[in-house]
């Protein structure tokens, strides 16, 4: 596409009722008197963060758990990358690129309240986090520690790593519906032997949206010699935090889940004392035992993705990290208030603010998970995921920053009539 019709279908977009692309700011600013509590429940500014979205009308999509599709800004940004790029070949590989994606772990250590020192672009959570498992110098008749909850990608490759160095994995069984940090906390203390090296938490479990007290779980295993490696994929500008002071020794996280960076896009941060203990799979050229780059060559990969991050940045500053997490948290209340009570619904999600945000998982008695899952689809156009294990049944929930409570309400009407 050359320019002409570039703009042309920019142009386009406006007409079809796309907010232009640099509008969200002027939108924002009208509100910046308002506080993020009053703008959880303000419809009217909602709707206008709503039009940075190229919605698709065949449903109502539940599933932005599994990742958070672009708003046109970064989208459109993202394509001028991918168009440049290609433009200057392999001039750009040569030149700018190190410098570019150097500054975008710049911009990405600034949001995550860390060095940059500290800190990886890598490709997803998978890639962050399996690097540790497999880099750590493990010894006959060590001890990890995980839960049945976490991602499978990582439990199969502690199992490798159970495999190639006998290591002995622990699997403990988070409650959907904990009554205290502490019962938690004591959970994986009580896992903990004097083999234990490592124990791998989820900031939020994916399945239940339950957030873990990341912080007493990291201080509790570090007054026993563990480390512990925390899953962030769900938890990364989803709600507030700075990763030091969770105190956790690793940090994985997902860029292409709630920060809306396009797909492929991830990031690590191993805490400086932790990086020469750490094993690189991939060999880097010389490099100090403590320079966290050692881990980072992954070879010739889309670049163009790097430097989406800036722009996903970009909007998700504009948005605001408290308005976002105050919404985000507002909408699954708004639904879950509703249905909680019913006596053929199970909720899987602690009623508590604090222990949940944007995601929740629901069950109706009686009924397969995979059943309801397509029953919201066929039915009543929502996707969802099905969630059938571990203790957990029913559909993951997931809402985003672009849906409406009368989206919700659609949903509510689905949960009531299947009683
Ligand atoms: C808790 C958790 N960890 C890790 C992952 C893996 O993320 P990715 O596929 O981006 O590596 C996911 C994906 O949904 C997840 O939910």
């Amino acid at each position: 596409m050359n320019k002409r019709s570039f703009i042309k279908s920019a142009a386009m977009l406006t007409i079809a009722g796309m907010t232009p692309f640099d509008s969200l700011g002027q939108w924002i600013s009208q509100f910046s008197k308002i506080s993020a509590a009053d703008l959880a429940e303000d419809e009217n500014f909602w709707e206008g963060v709503r039009k940075e979205y190229k919605i698709k009308p065949d449903y109502i999509n539940l599933e932005n758990g599994y990742y958070c599709f672009l708003p046109q800004e970064t989208l459109e940004n993202y394509i001028n990358h991918i168009r440049e790029i290609n433009y200057q070949g392999a001039y750009y590989m040569r030149t700018v690129q190190v410098e570019n994606k150097k500054k975008m772990t710049s911009r990405l250590a600034a949001v995550a309240g860390c060095s940059e020192e500290e800190l990886i672009i890598t490709r997803n959570t998978t890639e962050s986090l399996d690097m540790i498992i497999g880099g750590l110098h493990w010894k006959e008749g060590d001890e990890s520690i995980m839960a049945e909850q976490d991602y499978g990608a990582m439990q199969d490759m502690f199992r490798l790593v159970a495999r190639r160095y006998g290591v002995v994995n622990k699997v403990v069984s988070v409650p959907n519906h904990p009554v205290s940090d502490e019962e938690i906390v004591n959970l994986y203390a009580n896992a903990i032997t004097e083999k234990t090296r490592l124990l791998m938490i989820c900031h939020i479990v994916n399945i239940t949206g339950q957030i873990l007290p990341v912080r007493k779980i990291c201080d509790m295993a570090h007054s026993k010699g563990v480390q512990v490696m925390v899953d962030g994929a769900h938890a990364f500008t989803h709600i507030r935090y700075a990763i030091p002071d969770l105190h956790c020794d690793y940090y994985g996280a997902s860029l292409h889940k709630w920060l809306s960076v396009p797909l492929g896009a991830g990031m690590l941060y191993v805490k400086k004392e932790n990086i020469p203990k750490v094993w690189p799979l991939f060999a880097e050229g010389e490099r100090r035992e403590d320079d966290i780059s050692k881990l980072n060559h992954t070879g010739t990969h889309p670049v163009s993705t790097d430097l989406a991050i800036a722009d996903a940045i970009d909007f998700y500053n504009k948005i605001g990290a408290e308005r976002k997490e105050l919404r985000l948290r507002y909408l699954q209340n708004y639904w879950t208030s509703k249905v909680r009570t019913l006596p053929h619904v199970v909720l899987n999600t602690p009623t508590d603010p604090s222990r949940s945000c944007a995601i929740a998982n629901v069950g109706i008695k009686g009924m397969k998970p995979q059943e309801l899952a397509e029953t919201l689809l066929k039915k009543y156009k929502i996707y969802t995921v099905a969630i059938d294990g571990a203790g957990v049944h029913g559909c993951r929930i997931t809402p985003n920053i672009y849906t409406t409570p009368k989206e919700l309400d659609v949903f509510v009407k689905a949960l009531i009539d299947l009683g």
